[in-house]
This record gives C-alpha cells, sequence and structure tokens, in this order.
C-alpha cells in the first residue's frame, strides 16, 4: 500500500482537501496533519472538526508535534499534497522555514525529492506569491492551482472539486474515475 502525508491549511478549497483523502483513504496510507487555520477553514467552509480525518489506515498529527514521524526523512513516504496551500504556508516551506508539522513534513519531502504536491488557492497572485511558487518549481515540487477546466460537461461544485482531484491523483500515480479523460 502506498503512503502519503497530506496537509491542509488556511486557505479556502478545504473541500479539496475532504474529496482527496475521501478517495485516497481507500488506496493508500494517510499521515494527516492540518494548520489551525486549516481547522478553521474546515469549521467554516464545511462544518467539519479535524476529526474528520481518521478511519483504519489514517494518522492525524497536530501541526505543533514537529517530533512526529512525518518529520524525519526516515520515514519513508510516498510523497505529500499540501492542499489547500496558504500563500502563508507556500512562502514558509519556500524559505525552508520549518516551524510546524506541515511545513517541516514538506521540508523533508523537498530534500529527500519525493513527490511534492503543492495546491494554491488565491487570487490575485503578488509578486512574492510568484516568486515563492517558483521557489517551489524549482525545488521539484508539482504546483497544482485550484484552478478546474470546465471543458468536460462539469454541471455541479462537486463536479469542479472533482476535476481538482482527479488531476492530484494523477500526479499520484493512483487509479480513479472521478472523471473520464479528454477524448477530443
Ligand atoms: C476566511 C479566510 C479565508 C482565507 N483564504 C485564504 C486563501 O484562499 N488563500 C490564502 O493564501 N490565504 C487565505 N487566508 C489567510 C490564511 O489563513 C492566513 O495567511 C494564515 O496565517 C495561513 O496559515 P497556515 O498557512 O498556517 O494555515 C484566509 C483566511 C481566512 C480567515
Amino acid at each position: 500500500m502506498k503512503r502519503f502525508i497530506l496537509g491542509v491549511t488556511g486557505a479556502s478549497g478545504v473541500c479539496y482537501a475532504r474529496r482527496l483523502f475521501d478517495v485516497l483513504k481507500n488506496h493508500a496510507e494517510l499521515h494527516v496533519v492540518i494548520s489551525e487555520r486549516g481547522a478553521e477553514l474546515l469549521k467554516l467552509e464545511l462544518d467539519l472538526d479535524s476529526s474528520y480525518f481518521s478511519g483504519d489506515n489514517v494518522a492525524l498529527y497536530k501541526n505543533s508535534k514537529i517530533n512526529s514521524c512525518i518529520a524525519s526523512g526516515s520515514f519513508r513516504t510516498d510523497g505529500m499534497v499540501v492542499v489547500p496551500a496558504s500563500m502563508g504556508t507556500i512562502g514558509r516551506i519556500a524559505s525552508g522555514i520549518s516551524s510546524t508539522l506541515v511545513e517541516r513534513a514538506a521540508d523533508v519531502i523537498l530534500k529527500e525529492k519525493r513527490k511534492m504536491i503543492v495546491v494554491p488557492r488565491e487570487t490575485p497572485f503578488s509578486t512574492i506569491h510568484l516568486k515563492n511558487i517558483l521557489a517551489l518549481d524549482q525545488a521539484g515540487a508539482v504546483v497544482l492551482p485550484a484552478s478546474p477546466g470546465f471543458y468536460s460537461g462539469q454541471k455541479t461544485f462537486d463536479d469542479l472539486v472533482d476535476f481538482v482531484v482527479a488531476r492530484i491523483l494523477d500526479q499520484l500515480d493512483i487509479e480513479h474515475d472521478l472523471m473520464d479523460p479528454y477524448q477530443g
């Protein structure tokens, strides 16, 4: 079974994290860490508590517990997704400021050259945001904006969420049926 880290931070769009979690927990062992602002957004946007992110193959960590296993490169994983990724978290990862577990886990993934997917949600971007996003790209991360397409018959809110989550699952090499590949 594959093993992934899921980081949820304080940007709008926690619906993407919930959907990714619901699909991925059936395919992989998940290690979830949610920032304090991420937890607030979960409550605000979905009326969910962090405890939603639990299950048989799931470990949930406090963001302050920097001494958790996912803070070490010796704990081998198949990658990490930060979704949604706030500009604050992106800036701190890009600067190597590993002061929380989300940031440290991301730092480890990058130094170990493992799969790192960052899903920013902000608009418009400032020059600072763009520089930090470029830094993550140059460090090997896949920057996958929460930017759904509208060309494959998407009709509902859930279709748009699935569009983005399908792109994340593709990057993780996880089979899914969230949407059909575009046939032209
Ligand atoms: C209602 C609300 C919505 C927010 N949405 C975003 C957002 O979409 N993108 C973003 O980068 N920051 C957003 N923020 C700001 C972050 O939550 C803030 O910068 C926070 O310090 C990020 O902390 P974290 O990265 O540790 O989760 C939002 C804040 C609030 C209160």
